[in-house]
């Protein structure tokens, strides 16, 4: 079913906008969540009214409603689908999203939409078949959205070919088999562990360090995007986090390690990027300390290793990784940590590559596993990063 799935269903001009209202009705009736935007001709095809009656929500066809002043969202629109159906979809809007132009509500929405666009077209055969509309069509293709091909028959022209809306049966089924897919992760769980902690020397100050947190989270958003359930244990940071993420704030050492402990048995992944700090001060001033003196001591302890920890509980289906920020023997050094904290693979990102590490959008790592394979990745965006160290994680998994 499509139970709760949120779908913007946009309709064009054509003479099969009278398959949009069946097409409205199978949706609400499977479940769905619809919202319809269409474009002005698509009113002279199917009256906004029998759209807006069946979808239970009006119906959007201008970025701005003279009668109220209201700016229909255009952004908000395409951030709230899951998927952004067009159909019918004609030549005419097929040849404007295939080529960037945003003269309608529709189209702004699908230059906006970060979801799954699906596009079944309705045209004439000699529109369907023109070199122009087979471009443009493979262009929306290469731009990751899905073509429902027409199908083969009557046409309201007269003659008889392809270019028939596909039957709205079938796109459902094709939905119904989009949310359905099984993802590489699903129903895996896992812990990230992101950003600097705070370890505190009095009510004021504290020993940090300067970790954004950047690729932590970056790891969680792909973990989540690949189907996994992800818990984010993360230290201060100004990050936001998405909605499908489980977010819990810690502030010191002890305090990720007490929420990775309570979790790490239940958890099929955990990533532990965060940068703890490796000292805590032995005891925290109740008071805020004085300058008095010239010199100033003060003592230090060793904070848990919370990646060890877990390492010796870890049974052998978990899968366990870790990083390492080095300046100098940077494999030796990783490859030791990696045994010491018995992990599946560690991540080693070099203090020494340019662009690279703790505050920037980008980083360039080298994987090592357990059995010492090593891949070095060119500098990269934090998120292409994540991917990478995910699709170790999937090959792991499989
Ligand atoms: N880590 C941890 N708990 C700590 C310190 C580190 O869980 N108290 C984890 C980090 O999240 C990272 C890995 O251990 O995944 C490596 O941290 P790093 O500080 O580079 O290594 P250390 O083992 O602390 O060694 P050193 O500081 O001497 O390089």
């Amino acid at each position: 079913m499509l139970k709760d799935k949120k779908i913007l269903l946009g309709v064009c001009g054509s003479i099969a906008a009278y398959k949009a209202a069946f097409l409205t009705r199978l949706l609400v009736k499977t479940g769905a969540n619809v919202k319809i935007i269409m474009t002005p001709d698509a009113v002279n095809f199917i009256t906004p009214l029998t759209l807006s009656t069946l979808s239970k929500n009006p119906v959007l066809i201008s970025y701005f409603d003279p009668e109220t002043g209201e700016w229909n969202n255009h952004v908000d629109l395409a951030l709230w689908a899951d998927v952004f159906l067009i159909a019918p979809a004609s030549a005419n809007t097929i040849a404007k999203m295939a080529n960037g132009l945003c003269d309608n509500l529709l189209s702004a929405i699908y230059l906006s939409a970060k979801c799954p666009v699906f596009i079944a077209p309705a045209m004439d055969l000699d529109m369907w078949k023109h070199g122009s509309t087979r471009q443009n069509i493979q262009k929306l293709a290469t731009y990751g959205n899905s073509v429902i091909n027409p199908g083969d028959g009557e046409l309201a022209s007269g003659l008889t070919g392809e270019g028939r809306m596909a039957e709205p049966e079938d796109i459902i089924n094709l939905l119904l088999s989009h949310f359905n897919q099984k993802l590489p992760l699903q129903g895996k769980k896992c812990i990230v562990t992101a950003g600097p902690t705070y370890e505190a020397i009095d009510p004021v100050r504290f020993i940090g360090n300067h970790s954004s947190g950047k690729m932590g989270f970056a790891i969680a958003d792909e973990l989540a995007r690949l189907g996994a359930n992800v818990r984010l244990i993360t230290g201060p940071t100004s990050l936001k986090s998405n909605n499908n993420i489980n977010r819990i704030d810690v502030v010191s050492c002890d305090d990720m390690l007490k929420e990775v402990d309570r979790y790490f048995h239940e958890s099929d992944v955990t990533v532990m990027s965060a940068a703890v700090a490796d000292y805590k001060p032995l005891k925290k001033s109740s008071q805020k300390i004085k300058k008095n003196d010239a010199l100033f001591n003060l003592e230090l302890v060793k904070t848990t290793d919370i990646l060890a920890h877990i390492g010796q509980k870890k049974s052998a289906e978990q899968i366990l990784v870790g990083f390492a920020l080095e300046t100098d023997h940077e494999v030796e050094n990783a490859v030791t940590k990696l045994k010491r904290k018995n992990l599946d693979f560690i991540v080693l990102n070099s203090l020494q590559d340019e662009g690279a590490g703790f505050k920037g959008d980008c980083n360039k790592i080298t994987i090592i596993d357990q059995y010492l394979n090593t891949q070095a990745f060119p500098l990269k965006p934090k998120a292409e990063v994540a991917k990478d160290i995910c699709q170790k994680i999937i090959d792991l998994i499989i």
